[in-house]
């Protein structure tokens, strides 16, 4: 039955994991997969998802099935994250999910369901999972502009000349923040463009929001997805806790609708459990429920805060001295779009050569197209990456 079968392709990022794996030299740098590292390299448990899985292994009293949405305390708690305040918040439903790849799967599908012909307009580039799980569901993918590799910034014109042609049969996914993989996010000015453009014209926004609290600060982050879900009737939403609640391995995100009312995105979230229920039929509950112990309980909750505002300190203190360390040694400031850029990511407009150099020549790995993982870096590193992108031609 196998024989015929082509060999499977190499996601670039996990590929680039097991080249990491694989590469015993001393003192190489990881700068692939998206992962938060503290200052001695290690991705901790964070305090306040310790404390609760500790209380939870200690108060459970079983291990039963919960139901097709996964805890609906984690549900509403996750709407209410991203949500609370904005006209939109009494009309959300919400499903657990596997992750934020799980949400994209499922609100794929639940565009399949509604409007089989849509045509989902990702940005150029944009997270190498995007254009592959929207295939799975059969759904149309293109692409509209969106990074200057010169300016390291978002062509903001460019990219709202091709949003101004979409009308009703297209969806437009966004990241609400901290740009994957370029870490160059857009204005408000352009989120505002993009509610008038979409109230006008009738496409579907569909944010992804992965990053929330990476960049500026919980709410802050959430600021062009709340003034979407001020202005327009609908509106989807793919959310994660993988990287803000370092539960990476615990897969644990939310698939969440608006519709018009409460009552059609209940229907939606119906339609897209029958499609988990056809699929992994419910979504693990580990994560979900440390998350849900957390927002719940205010000791938890301002412990989560903290340690978020701590690895969102630590990512921007990195990204200034990356400004500092590269203007000294480059005499230029043509590094200076990592102090600009937002998150985990930013591209750096280093070509495939140069890539590979750096990974046969010095043991650095970053990611295909040039994706440095800012997040995962330790100061001590930086004297040498910096030495190492000019020895390459950076
Ligand atoms: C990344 O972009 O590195 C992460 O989101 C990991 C993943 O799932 O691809």
């Amino acid at each position: 039955m196998f024989e015929r079968l082509n060999a499977p392709k190499q996601d670039p990022i996990l590929g680039l994991t097991l080249a990491i794996q694989a590469d015993q030299r001393p003192g190489k740098i990881d700068l692939g997969i998206g992962v938060y590292r503290n200052a001695s390299g290690e991705t901790p448990v964070m305090a306040a998802v310790k404390q609760a899985h500790i209380e939870q292994a200690n108060t459970q009293t079983t291990k039963s099935y919960i139901g097709l949405a996964g805890n609906e305390t984690f549900n509403k708690a996750l709407i209410d994250l991203l949500l609370s305040g904005t006209a939109s918040h009494a009309r959300a439903a919400g499903i657990q999910t596997p992750g934020a790849s799980g949400a994209l799967r499922m609100l794929a599908e639940l565009i399949k369901t509604a409007r089989p012909d849509a045509t989902v307009w990702i940005s150029n580039p944009s997270y190498v999972n995007h254009r592959p799980v929207m295939e799975a569901a059969g759904l149309t993918v293109a692409e509209y502009p969106y990074f200057d590799v010169t300016t390291k910034q978002v062509d903001e014109a460019a990219m709202l000349d091709r949003i101004e042609t979409l009308g009703e049969q297209d969806v437009l996914l966004l990241h609400g923040c901290c740009h994957n993989p370029t870490g160059a996010d857009i204005s408000m000015e352009a989120w505002q463009r993009i509610a008038e453009l979409a109230d006008k014209q009738g496409f579907l926004p569909f944010v992804d929001i992965a990053y929330q609290g990476f960049g500026d600060g919980l709410m802050e982050d959430a600021a062009g997805l709340r003034l979407l879900a001020d202005r327009l009737p609908e509106l989807i939403i793919a959310t994660s806790c993988s990287k803000n609640f370092g539960l990476y391995r615990e897969r644990t995100g939310a698939a969440i609708v608006v519709g018009h009312t409460l009552e059609e995105s209940l229907k939606a979230k119906g339609r897209i459990l029958e499609v988990a229920r056809g699929s992994y039929t419910m979504p693990p509950d580990h994560g979900a429920a440390l998350v849900a112990a957390i927002l719940e309980r205010e000791d938890l909750k301002a412990m989560w805060l903290d340690e978020l505002t701590t690895m969102n300190r630590r990512i921007n203190d990195l990204r200034r001295a990356l400004v500092s360390h590269f203007r000294s040694i480059s005499d230029s400031d043509r590094f200076d779009y990592f102090g600009q850029h937002r998150g985990m990511f930013s591209v750096t407009g280093l070509d495939n050569a140069q890539l590979d150099a750096l990974r046969a020549d010095h043991g650095i790995y970053i990611v295909g197209g040039g994706r440095v993982n800012v997040a995962g870096l330790r100061e001590s590193d930086i004297p040498r990456l910096a030495e190492c992108f000019l020895a390459v031609g950076a």
